[in-house]
């Protein structure tokens, strides 16, 4: 099977197209350094010729709200023009858990524009929503600091390892369009400062960590429910413990 990866160089499509490699998939790592650009359409269609499936893992080079909200829509229409054109049979894309949730979120708020594309695209798809990345903690902690403390909303948190949301991307890309949503999260769920806290500890950084209901997450209060699958979700197979041991080995 032929799968185009669009943001094949990056944390999850690299693994991604590694795992489809192995499995005896042609897997096509297409990015802008490769010349395929889902914002200007650059190198699509010939990148696409022949794709039976398209997975977007792409993101944005400017969380700055207009600019995330245009780069989310405009990529999600082209890919959607150039799949219809190729006759592409399943688009699967990452998305975020809870992204509807916290509306003050511009990143979020970009994302929930790109599900309404896809949705409305005419190419049968999956969205794949998972909760934040293991490997995204460090930057949540730098983002929420505040005078050398790391000041983090009141609500749960169950971050799941970029390897773990690899290995669901590609079942989901083997397998049929579902034209809906499946969720993926990590096995462990605790309040955001405690797992924000097991990070810095395990790495040496001295920063405290503090719950402080008025802090924002990129803008957006978390409140206790607002990151975390609310129903049915596919549980990764690493633990925070396990993926903090092979961090600080590295
Ligand atoms: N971070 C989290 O906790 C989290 C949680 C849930 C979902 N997600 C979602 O996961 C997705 C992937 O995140 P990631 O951390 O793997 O991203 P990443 O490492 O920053 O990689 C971004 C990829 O997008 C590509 N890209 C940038 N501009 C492009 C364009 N105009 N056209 C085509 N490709 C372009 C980059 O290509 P070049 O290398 O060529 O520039 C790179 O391959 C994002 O959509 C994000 O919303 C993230």
């Amino acid at each position: 099977m032929k799968i185009v990866v669009i943001g094949g160089s990056g944390l999850i499509g690299s693994r991604l197209v590694k795992l489809l490699t192995e499995a005896g998939h042609e897997a096509l790592a297409a990015s802008p350094r490769t010349g395929v650009n889902a914002v200007t359409g650059e190198g699509l269609n010939d990148a696409l010729a022949d794709a039976d499936v398209v997975v977007d893992v792409t993101n944005a080079p400017s969380w700055e709200p207009q600019a995330v909200l245009d780069f989310f829509r405009t990529s999600a229409r082209n890919l959607g023009k150039a799949e219809v054109a190729a006759g592409v049979r399943h688009h699967v894309a990452l998305s975020i858990v809870g992204c509807e949730r916290t509306p003050e979120n511009a990143y979020f708020v970009a994302k929930v524009a790109q599900e309404e594309v896809i949705e409305a695209a005419g190419v049968p798809y999956t969205i794949v929503r998972a909760t934040q990345f293991m490997e995204f903690i460090g930057g949540i902690a730098d983002f929420g600091t505040e005078g050398g403390t790391v000041r983090l909303g009141d609500g749960l948190f169950q971050p799941i390892a970029a390897d773990d949301v690899a290995a669901a991307l590609s079942q989901v890309a083997l397998g049929a369009p579902l034209n809906g949503t499946v969720e993926i999260a990590g096995p462990d769920r605790a309040p955001f400062a405690e797992i924000v806290g097991r990070y810095l500890k395990s790495a040496g950084d001295p920063r405290p960590v503090v719950t402080d209901p008025d802090a924002r997450y990129y803008g957006g209060r978390v409140e206790e429910q607002s990151l975390v699958p609310l129903g049915e979700a596919r549980i990764g197979r690493i633990s925070l413990d396990q993926w903090l041991a092979q961090a600080n080995k590295g």
